[in-house]
């Protein structure tokens, strides 16, 4: 058995006088006394009193920020403020040992940017300890909600073969010497020398495959992660982010939005409710950061009442339509202060539209529907053409306010020549599909699906303002440490 108590229930404890052992790491140690000890149980350090007369001088000088200790004493109330409970300590060993001055995370204030750089031991503050709790909880609570509704999780490949989206942002996978490139007579890459014998990419999304589940199980979700090489170097993406991607036989795409709306809350509202203190802290946290900002850059309101307001509200929805009639209309583009004006129908939004249109118009999430065909992925199903004879497609993106998209989705086409026409016309070969198309010759059925970037859902949660923060090791151009 263990000996030692984690301190997330130490601190719960009321077993006074009871002995007890912690085992962490040593955040502070002040006045030769106290030592504030974390190990990750929880955001909150337990503090363990030493009597230095009684504790030999080279085991003093070894507790250091940083360094591993045993400690065996008393579980007693405190005297001192600040904490309910202490370790009245009889007994000090050092497990590991960290040099005084080299250790990194000195006990003060680390910026972000900083803490980014060693991403290794970031971990150890009490902000990343907050953050992938909270990234633990709402990504439990995506297993409970699917689990709940009788949702298969199903595991789709990483490395595949086709390009799920169709917008050619792929991470070539191979094993060709690239010194030496197999080459075919007309001068093209050989890649039937490659591993796979053919060319191979690691996956931009699992919902083509998904579609193939959806489509024998009913309801299925792939939870893992995914990979773009668009070169994107914003607060916003990542080249490896998590995508939730749920698919669903006989959905439209209202019972689409409602499943996404419901996900959104339920996840939220879970992590509200398991993970209160952590959120507290971070709520905190970002009142501290804005407390630099102008007044009118700050949060109206601040993360816990955001959370809330979320959950108590329903999403906007919105055809794309009329969200360019808003867009046309508002102030920043008839005084061209966005960078794109918005000119005409058939635009594609920039996020400087998506967050007009969620922060300064809605002031809610959004679901904007029934998109542009030309600005969409080629599996959309298809809306007839309006009186206007523009053509439309059954998108819908989740907006949310100081992330801007954090889902996208649609109903797919499931009609076999309406979507080979589409394929044609974009350029995908139908040969390189035949597996895919299948599902539209035997037995297909209206379906629908979405994916979520789970790091733009761990941002909101979290209050935090970069995509790198809410990812333990993030991957964006020209980086990857670790
Ligand atoms: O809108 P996307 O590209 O949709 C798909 O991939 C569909 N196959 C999903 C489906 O219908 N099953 O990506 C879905 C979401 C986006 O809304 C965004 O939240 C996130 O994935 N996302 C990214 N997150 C971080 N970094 C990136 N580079 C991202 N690209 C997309
Ligand atoms: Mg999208």
């Amino acid at each position: 058995m263990m000996e030692h108590t984690r301190i997330k229930k130490l601190l719960l404890s009321e077993e006074y006088g009871k002995e007890v052992i912690v085992k962490g790491w040593v955040r502070t140690f002040r006045n030769n006394q106290f030592i504030a000890i974390n190990d990750g149980s929880s955001i909150h350090n337990i503090q363990a009193v030493i009597d230095f007369t009684n504790t030999p001088e080279d085991i003093l000088k070894r507790i250091t920020t940083g360094a591993a200790v045993r400690v065996k004493g008393q579980l007693v109330e405190s005297m001192g403020k600040g904490q309910r409970v202490e370790v009245k300590a009889t007994e000090v060993a050092i497990i590991g040992d960290s040099h005084p001055e080299k250790y990194p995370l000195q006990p003060k204030k680390h910026s972000l940017e900083f803490l980014r750089e060693i991403a290794h031991l970031r971990f150890r503050t009490t902000t990343f300890n907050a953050i992938f709790k909270v990234r633990n909880a709402l990504a439990f609570a995506v297993h409970k909600f699917f689990n709940e509704r009788d949702f298969v999780y199903m595991h789709t490949p990483i490395i595949t073969g086709s390009d799920a989206e169709g917008a050619g942002e792929m991470f070539r996978v191979t094993t060709l010497d690239l010194n030496h490139i197999p080459r075919t007579k007309d001068g093209q890459i050989d890649f039937k020398e490659d591993f796979f014998g053919k060319s191979t990419n690691l996956t931009v999304s699992g919902q083509l495959e998904g579609e193939l589940a959806a489509l024998a199980f009913g309801n299925i979700y792939t939870f893992g992660p995914t990979f773009r090489a668009e070169n994107s170097n914003t607060t916003r993406h990542l080249a490896e982010f998590w995508m939730i991607e749920p698919e669903m036989a006989f959905y439209e795409i209202e019972d689409n939005m409602d499943l996404a709306e419901a996900l959104l809350k339920y996840v939220i509202k879970y992590a509200l409710e398991t993970c209160p203190e952590e959120i507290e802290f971070l709520k905190t946290r970002l009142l501290d950061e804005e407390k630099s900002k102008p007044q009118n850059e700050r949060s109206e309101l601040n993360l816990v009442e955001k959370l809330n307001f979320v959950l108590d509200h329903d999403f906007e929805r919105v055809t794309y339509t009329n969200a360019i009639e808003i867009l046309k209309r508002s102030k920043p583009n008839q005084k061209k202060q966005f960078k794109y004006l918005i000119e005409e129908w058939g635009a594609d939004l920039q996020s400087e539209h998506e967050r007009y249109l969620v922060e300064k118009h809605f002031k809610k999430p959004v679901i904007l529907t029934d998109y542009p065909r030309e600005i969409k992925s080629f599996y959309m199903k298809q809306n007839a053409p309006d009186a206007e004879g523009r053509q439309t497609v059954k998108a819908m993106d989740i907006l949310f306010p100081g992330i801007g998209e954090m889902v996208g989705g649609s109903q797919r086409e499931e009609n076999l020549d309406k979507l080979l026409a589409r394929m044609d016309e974009v350029g995908i070969p139908a040969e390189e599909m035949e597996w895919f198309l299948d599902t539209r010759r035997f037995g297909s059925v209206p379906h629908s699906g979405f994916g979520v970037g789970f790091e733009r859902l761990v941002l909101f949660t979290t209050g935090m303002t970069n995509i790198r923060d809410v990812i333990p090791f993030p991957r964006t151009p020209n980086n990857a440490e670790f």
